[in-house]
Order: C-alpha cells, then sequence, then structure tokens
C-alpha cells in the first residue's frame, strides 16, 4: 500500500516527536544526553519545517510549542509567576537578518532603535527570587510554567549572593545560566580520570548533574557559577524602558551580570559585528558558549512584539557550528609511545567537527575504554572544541547493532617481538617494557624531533618510521649523523625535502637545554619540569652528574620526576646517547639569564609561577625578569610559591592548585608591582 504525501508528513511528525521527547528526557531529567545539540536542533528543524507546510498537523504538545522537560520528582514543584520561555534559534546570519526582517514588518513602520547583545551561556537556566532583598527561592526551567525548586542547591553557589546590596525591591526574579567554568570542569574530570573513573561529557551537563543533587554539600564541591541575564516577576522596583536597564539595575543589586561582555548596539551591522567577534574569541572565555543572544533594547517595542507559544519574537538564539557530531567508530587501535606506554585510540570514520576533519582521537587508556564503553562499530558522539584534542565523549547506544561486543585490551604489543602488554597495580597504563621494542625506538626519536623537543620540520611519525626501517637511523643522536645520499635514494624524498630537512636538522642543535631534556624521553617529565631542571643546573653535565638529593631539592620537582630523572642518568645506553649529541655538537647549555645591575633582587628566596600569555612578556622574557631579581619560576605550583601570574590562556591545573593551597594570584598588572617592588600588591587574596 502506498501512502499519500500527507499521510507520509504525519508519520513523520508522529516519529520525530517521538525521538525529541525521549532525547528531552534524557536531556533535561537525567543530564545524560543521548545526542550532541546540533543533532536534536536538526530533528526540531526537521519538524517545524513539516508544521510549517502541514499546519493541521501541529498538536499544543509538538515539542515545537513546548519548553524543555518536565519537572523530575525529586524536588519540589515551583510554579514561574511568569514564565521561564526558550529562546527561537538563528544557524546563520541569514536567518538573523530574517528575523530583523519579521521585526520590521510586525512593528509596521516603527523600527528596533538599539539590541542587546549577550553571550549564550552554556548552562541551565535558572530563576533566582529575592523578596525584599534575601534570596527565598530558586527554581529550575522545567517546562517554562513549572520548574523544580533546587533553593538549597543553588545557595551554595558562590556567585549567587544570599542578600542583594543597594534598595532592593519587594520582589525580584532574576533569571540566568548555571554554569560550570572550565578550569573548574577539566579538574574535576582530570582528578576523575586519575581514580580510573567515567569522566564527565561537558560542563553544562556536569553542571546540570551538580544542580540537581539531593545533597546540597555536592553541589557546593563543584565550584558551579551563574550569570543573570533577564528580569522575571518584579515588584517595587523603578519603571525601565529598556533591557540594558534592567540589567544594570540587577548588576546595582549585586547580581553577576556579564556587563564586561554584554554590548547594547544600534544596528543589526553592529550585532553582526558583535557575533563575528564572539565567534572569534569563544575558546579565550573562561566558560563555554554555544552562541550569541540578541534581544530587541526597549521594553516598549518588546511588548508589542510579543511571544509565540514558547519563545519572545524579541529575542534570538544566534547557534554557533556545533562542537559535537556522530560518527561511526571504526575500531580501537593501541599506539606505542616513546616511554613504552600503549595508549588505546579510536580510529573513525572523518567527521567534520569544530572546524577540521578528525579521524583519530585518543581513548586514554583501558579503564575509559571501558567507562565510556565504546565498541568497534558504534556509532559515536566527537566532540572537537577549538584548539582542545578531540574527543569521544560515547557511544549514541539507540543506533548500536545488534550484539556488538565490548573491546579488550590486546594482550601483546604490536612490534612483532610478542611481548606483553602490562599494568601494574595501582596504574592506569598498560606499557610495552621491552626496550628494543622498535615502535618504542620510533615513539622515543618521534618525540626528540617534535614540537616543545628539538622541533626537527619534516621529521614526523611517518619518516622516523621510513628511516627507522631503512636502518637509517636507530636512536635519536643517530639523527645528527644521517647519511643523506642513502636518504636521496628513498622513494618520495627529493632534493629539496632532503635539503630542507639537513637545514632542520643542523638548526636543531642549537636549542635550548630544556628542549633536550623534554627531548629525551625521561619518564614523568614534561616540558614544564624539564625547564624547571633546565634553570636549576645550567648544563646536561651538571644535571647527569647531580645526585637524588641534589635533583628533589629544586622547588617545584617532586620526588617522583628526581628517583626518574636520575635513573635515566645511570643507565648506560642513554649515557652513550649524551655522547654521540656532544660528538654532533648539540647545545647542552641552558640560556645564561642577563644580570641587570640595575635591578635590585626584590624576589630573593621566592617563586612565581606564571601561566597563560602575557602582553608585554615572553614566556622566556617573564622567566628571565623574574630570574635577574633573584627569584625562581618553576613550572608547577606548590605551597612554597609566592605568587601565580595568570595570563591569558592559563593552564587550568595551575590555576585550581593554587585555589586549592589559596596562593595568590595576580593579573599582568600585579606582576609589574611584584617585579617592581617584591611584594604583593594591596589587596591581593
Ligand atoms: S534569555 C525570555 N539570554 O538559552 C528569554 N537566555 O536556548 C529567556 N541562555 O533558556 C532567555 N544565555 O537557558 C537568555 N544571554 C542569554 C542566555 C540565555 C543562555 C539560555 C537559556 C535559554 C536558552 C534558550
Amino acid at each position: 500500500m502506498r501512502s499519500n504525501p500527507a499521510e507520509a508528513a504525519a508519520v513523520r511528525a508522529e516519529e520525530l516527536r517521538r525521538q525529541i521527547r525521549a532525547h528531552n528526557q534524557a536531556y533535561y531529567e537525567q543530564d545524560a544526553p543521548t545526542i550532541p545539540d546540533a543533532a536534536w536542533d536538526a530533528l526540531l528543524r526537521e519538524l517545524q519545517q513539516i508544521e510549517a507546510e502541514h499546519p493541521e498537523l501541529i498538536t499544543p504538545d509538538s515539542p515545537t510549542q513546548t519548553v524543555g522537560g518536565a519537572p523530575s520528582a525529586t524536588f519540589a514543584p515551583v510554579e514561574h509567576a511568569v514564565p521561564m520561555m526558550s529562546l527561537d534559534n538563528a544557524f546563520d546570519l541569514d536567518e538573523l537578518k530574517g528575523w530583523a526582517e519579521r521585526l520590521d514588518r510586525r512593528l509596521e513602520g516603527r523600527s528596533v532603535d538599539g539590541y542587546e547583545c549577550e553571550l549564550k551561556y552554556d548552562g541551565l537556566a535558572i530563576s533566582v527570587r529575592y523578596e525584599n532583598g534575601e534570596m527565598v527561592q530558586a527554581a529550575t526551567r522545567g517546562n517554562g510554567r513549572v520548574g523544580e525548586d533546587v533553593t538549597a542547591n543553588v545557595a551554595t553557589i558562590a556567585t549567587v549572593p544570599a542578600t542583594l546590596s543597594g534598595e532592593p525591591p519587594a520582589v525580584v526574579e532574576a533569571r540566568g545560566e548555571v554554569f560550570m567554568p572550565i578550569a573548574t570542569f577539566d579538574a574535576l574530570n582530570e582528578s576523575l580520570r586519575e581514580r580510573g573513573e567515567k569522566t564527565y561529557a561537558n560542563p553544562r551537563n556536569t553542571a546540570a548533574g551538580s544542580l540537581r543533587q539531593k545533597d546540597s554539600s555536592v553541589t557546593a564541591s563543584r565550584g558551579l557559577a551563574w550569570w543573570s541575564y533577564q528580569l522575571g516577576e518584579v515588584v517595587g522596583a523603578p519603571e525601565f524602558t529598556r533591557h540594558s536597564e534592567t540589567m544594570a539595575y540587577l548588576e546595582a543589586l549585586g547580581l553577576p551580570v556579564n556587563s564586561a561582555e554584554n554590548r547594547t548596539v544600534g544596528t543589526l551591522d553592529d550585532v553582526i559585528a558583535f557575533i563575528e567577534a564572539t565567534l572569534a574569541r569563544r575558546h579565550d572565555l573562561p566558560y563555554e558558549i554555544d552562541g550569541a543572544v540578541i534581544k530587541v533594547d526597549s521594553l516598549a517595542l518588546q511588548r508589542d512584539l510579543g511571544f509565540t507559544s514558547k519563545a519572545p519574537r524579541w529575542a534570538i538564539a544566534f547557534k554557533f557550528p556545533p562542537e559535537e557530531k556522530t560518527t561511526l567508530l571504526r575500531d580501537i587501535h593501541v599506539s606505542i609511545g616513546g616511554k613504552g606506554k600503549a595508549t588505546p585510540f579510536a580510529v573513525l570514520e572523518p567527521v567534520f567537527v569544530g572546524g577540521s576533519t578528525v579521524g583519530m582521537a585518543t581513548l586514554h587508556n583501558e579503564d575509559q575504554v571501558a567507562a565510556k564503553d565504546v565498541r568497534p562499530g558504534d556509532t559515536v558522539i566527537v566532540r572537537k572544541a577549538g584548539d582542545v584534542i578531540p574527543e569521544v565523549l560515547g557511544p549514541v547506544l539507540s543506533e548500536r547493532p545488534e550484539g556488538l561486543k565490548p573491546w579488550v585490551f590486546p594482550t601483546h604489543c604490536s612490534c612483532g617481538l610478542n611481548t606483553p602488554l602490562t599494568r601494574a597495580e595501582g596504574d592506569a597504563a598498560h606499557y610495552c617494557l621491552n626496550a628494543v621494542c622498535p615502535l618504542q625506538i620510533d615513539g622515543r626519536i618521534e618525540h626528540f624531533a617534535s614540537r616543545g623537543a628539538m622541533d626537527i620540520e619534516g621529521l614526523g611519525e611517518r619518516t622516523v618510521q621510513i628511516f627507522t626501517k631503512a636502518g637509517i637511523i636507530a636512536d635519536a643522536a643517530d639523527i645528527y649523523s644521517i647519511d643523506f645520499d642513502r636518504v636521496g635514494e628513498l622513494e618520495g624524498f627529493g632534493e629539496i625535502s632532503v635539503r630542507n630537512l639537513r637545514a632542520a636538522i643542523e638548526e636543531s642543535k642549537s636549542r635550548p637545554l630544556g628542549n633536550l631534556l623534554f627531548g629525551l624521553n625521561i619518564r614523568h617529565l614534561g616540558s614544564a619540569n624539564a625547564e624547571v631542571l633546565a634553570g636549576a643546573f645550567g648544563d646536561l653535565d651538571a644535571l647527569a652528574a647531580a645526585s637524588l638529593d641534589d635533583l628533589a631539592a629544586v622547588d617545584g620537582i617532586g620526588p617522583i620526576i628526581a628517583e626518574a630523572v636520575h635513573a635515566w642518568f645511570q643507565n648506560e645506553t642513554n649515557r652513550d646517547i649524551i655522547e654521540k649529541l656532544r660528538a654532533a655538537g648539540v647545545n647542552f647549555t641552558a640560556p645564561t639569564v642577563e644580570v641587570d645591575e640595575n635591578v635590585e633582587a626584590v624576589l630573593e628566596g621566592k617563586s612565581i609561577v606564571v601561566t597563560g600569555g602575557l602582553e608585554a612578556y615572553s614566556r622566556d622574557e617573564a622567566q628571565a625578569a623574574i630570574n635577574a631579581r633573584g627569584g625562581k619560576s618553576p613550572g608547577s605550583v606548590s605551597k612554597k610559591t609566592f605568587a601565580v601570574v595568570v595570563g591569558a590562556d592559563p593552564g587550568a591545573s595551575k590555576v585550581t592548585k593554587a585555589e586549592s593551597l589559596e596562593v595568590p594570584m595576580l593579573d599582568e598588572a600585579g606582576f609589574e608591582h611584584v617585579l617592581a617592588t617584591g611584594e604583593l600588591p594591596e589587596g591581593t587574596t
């Protein structure tokens, strides 16, 4: 039997409603989304399109007409005095312009005289109610009419004041977004990963899950934050004429309004400029955003424009391109690093996400694969946010083919020497412990030549494999005695590439000691601590001769690293490598610090950690400025650290550690002050 187009549309609409409701339940009520946001948006749009073509199919309870999820049984219901609406979306500039044109048409001759541009925070909406200046209730959005009472939990959020300042009105409700800052999220996942537990997918779900705890001390421990962006019910406040005034009012009452980011602008061109600028710096922000929200600033025009059943006509959410997509997990392979570590990684059906095509993503270790329960053959959610390495968040269980078996960690290294992969008790990683494992040798050479180490352009994974296979090199030091005539005979190596490689290798000989040390593949020694050791010892021979105690006495170097470095230099094969490097003329010294007679040693005995980019100083210059004043600049934060200077894009673990150890944090101006006086600026906490 063949169905007619109207019937087919009805069937498809019902199917879409069923799917969207199921995803809504998982997203809003269980904080466990089953598909990426962008896929959900696509389902909703398809439904909207069908309903636009067949208005007779619209039902009052269609997800196109309703907001969010049903209130759960865990928290008491709260009826919102003013409904909490959702927003309509624009996915490109044409749709944004379409919205502005619709406004003009509705306003019949009058026109919009200003827009408020805000960030679209990726968290969860709450309404916080104050009566006579005291916080009395906080509620989630729920279905827009009835939300959940989360007062006890919201009261634990540091940026939600218990009491308002200024002259509070009889009633004021501030609507805003609860979110988890990225640094807090990263630190939480890092500690879960260390404990071998399942990590959280993204800050949004973690914030939602943290807010929905029965025990508010759990919420309190999660470091949530809040931006308010909309007025709810208000009684006894001054008359407002513009949305931007209401924001200034909330701010004057002591509520967190992101006035540094909000912009009141005149024209749609200004709005577009705001969107473009925001998109460009999306990943510089310390919290996640998934777009911009544009609101008509005039409250009189807002009143005239009104609402649809679901959203205000006077506002639109401009959604940024998705950073999560689904794709097929073709297989899981294991790579062997230079230190023998066996790391499973996902081999994906290539997918364009977050601005680049992703075909591989690390899965970290056996426990992470098990915790995520990803299996070859699964459709998985892949996330790529900015410069961050791509990540597999988890499987789409509804699309799992029947009979798919869990993945099992291989018992043996794939190096061909039949070496078992071992996992020590208490360690999350497997290792191949065969020192002559060809994969490890390749990994060591590759790491030696990589960026941050000797940085030899043209000597990547593939070239290293070709060279070791052809017997041209057998360890990292052999790089400096490569027979280039033989390289020239290899397929794919023309005259120009040989000449470039030769020059890159020659240039790498003068890299500073910190890079060389990092390149040597010493277990546990990352690039920051390699810098610290280079600074402390000045040259490789002094470091090689250092006792375990000498090493452990260096500020910022813990016993595990001290032991690993000491052991590395005791090993005869490693000493041979050092001698070959010396013979080749590789630099063994750290850059000397220019001693400026004019600066006083105001930082004598003090250590200052610098994280993130500064405007006036490169990393080396900041370090030199500290050293020149008698101070030290270790790579990690400890109880002994005098201060942490936090620049743009700081390391999350350093900031979190400084916070937990209560080490003062300074901005660049504070850093200048410390350099000039040796003292913390007044009021630093
Ligand atoms: S205003 C009546 N402003 O986006 C207007 N919402 O997709 C209510 N959101 O439910 C919303 N940042 O959870 C508004 N600056 C912002 C926002 C924002 C994030 C969220 C909010 C809303 C959802 C709609």
